[in-house]
């Protein structure tokens, strides 16, 4: 077999067959196949696409690379949950003890902001001492005694995708349906997911801007599920505007706490419990949805899951006090209302420009390995359709430093459309896809 010739075969709109496939990947990983003859694959799969099967046998192929998570002899069914990203997107921190406190077990490896959205193991820290490089023993130590983990990823999962994704943020072939759903779904194969249950996210805050590319993204990824023995639902959820109300990371983690004591803004609770309700059908706690969606309602309510999450902080060495009193989280030194320029109804709060502004402030990075600051971000105090009167606050900008303030403020000014007309509420989700 020969690279050239499974290049032209792509590039011709021809499938691929798997052994055409593992010999790509297995060849471009152990480095015989080169970056030029990979970033030429990429492109062709880019512009003429893969099918299913395809695209599942390149998932496979790639979760094959590197290690990969048996949890079959610790848990009964390892059911996951993975976000494609999005602004004030704080939910693995609130659902998976929630979902814990209906007791159903979760192993879950997060990742860090990157750009605009922001990253789950970056809000876990601002809690001081807890630990989010857990080792592989560790990691299956704590799923079996505790029967949840929130950590980074401890062991090389899929390391041909590692390298393939840096390859395809250089080369124009990051946006391609199939490889970033091979992407997303190789590292929950090798991390041992059974069941997943995956939030979709569209809007200008989200990686997939169309709805109609969200849906594609989703039903290809539910495909590879089910081509590949794994029970995988997707919801498509809205990120046109933040979720919830706090943008910054340990804004995020404070909100977090406040939606388990059952204070969380009503958008992030509804969201919660959708997510929470799927995971809990999946991984067979509950026989139906209205079940599970009293179950999670339930671990809201009685303090359940905050218990668990007062449990997961300290089995990884983090201070629970900062629990009890999330007022001890870092706070920034400013903190400035934004007001609103005139009376209307909000027809837009710009997701994707409220993610870069809590970026500039220090929130997020812009390359792998830049310092954040845990304490800034922004308070989005209005929703789309929601009815305001001039100068009632609409923002909190909350910085590190006064010459921040004046172009958060801008950019938060241009983030949010104000008009006359009544504007309809933006639904939480689009839809399902099982
Ligand atoms: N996330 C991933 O893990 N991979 C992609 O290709 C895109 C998003």
């Amino acid at each position: 077999m020969r690279a050239v010739d499974i290049i032209i075969k792509k590039r011709d709109g021809l499938a691929l067959s798997k052994a055409e496939i593992e010999f790509f990947v297995n060849g471009y990983t152990r480095g015989d196949i080169p970056d030029y003859q990979a970033s030429a694959w990429a492109m062709a799969v880019l512009l003429q696409g893969m099918d299913a099967e395809e695209t599942t046998n390149l998932t496979l192929a790639m979760a094959a690379t590197g290690d990969t998570l048996d949890l079959s002899s610790v848990v009964d069914i390892a059911v996951d949950k993975h976000s494609s990203g999005g602004v004030g997107d704080k939910t693995s921190i609130a659902v998976v003890p929630m979902v814990r406190a209906c007791g159903l077990p979760v192993g879950k490896m997060s990742g860090r902001g990157l750009g605009f959205s922001g990253g789950t193991l970056d809000k876990l820290e601002s809690i001081p001492g807890f630990r989010t490089n857990l080792t592989k023993d560790e990691f299956l130590a704590q799923l079996k005694s505790l029967g949840m983990v929130l950590t980074g990823q401890s062991v090389d999962l899929a390391p041909a995708d590692g390298k393939l994704y840096a390859l395809r943020d250089v080369t124009g072939t990051v946006p391609s349906i199939p490889l970033i759903a091979s992407s997303i779904m190789s590292k929950k194969i090798a991390a041992g997911a059974q069941a997943i249950v995956l939030d979709v996210k569209t809007g200008n805050g989200a990686f997939m801007e169309t709805l109609e590319d969200a849906r594609r993204l989703a039903t290809l990824m539910v495909s590879i599920g089910e081509l590949s023995g794994r029970n995988v639902v997707a919801l498509l959820s809205d990120m046109n505007q933040p979720l919830g109300v706090e943008v910054g990371n340990a804004l995020e983690m404070k909100e977090a706490i406040l939606t388990l004591r059952g204070e969380g803004p009503e958008d992030f609770v509804a969201h919660c419990l959708e997510v929470a309700s799927e995971m809990l059908v999946l991984g067979k706690r509950a026989g139906s949805k209205a079940e599970a969606r009293a179950m999670a309602e339930d671990a809201l309510a009685n303090g359940g899951g905050l218990e668990y999450l007062r449990k997961l902080i300290e089995a990884q060495g983090g201070d629970v006090s900062y629990i009890d009193h999330p007022e001890k989280l870092p706070v920034a030194p400013l903190r400035v209302n934004v007001e609103a320029p005139r009376a209307g109804y909000v027809a837009e709060v710009h997701a994707r420009t409220v993610g870069e502004t809590a970026v500039g402030l220090g929130a997020g990075r812009m390359k792998k390995g830049d310092p954040i600051d845990p304490a800034v971000g922004i308070s989005v105090l209005v929703k789309v359709g929601q009815a305001v009167e001039a100068g009632r606050p609409i923002f909190v900008i909350h910085a590190r430093k006064a010459e921040d303030v004046e172009p958060a403020r801008q950019a938060l000014l241009e983030a949010v459309r104000i008009g006359d007309e009544p504007v309809e509420p933006l639904p939480l989700f689009y839809g399902l896809i099982e």
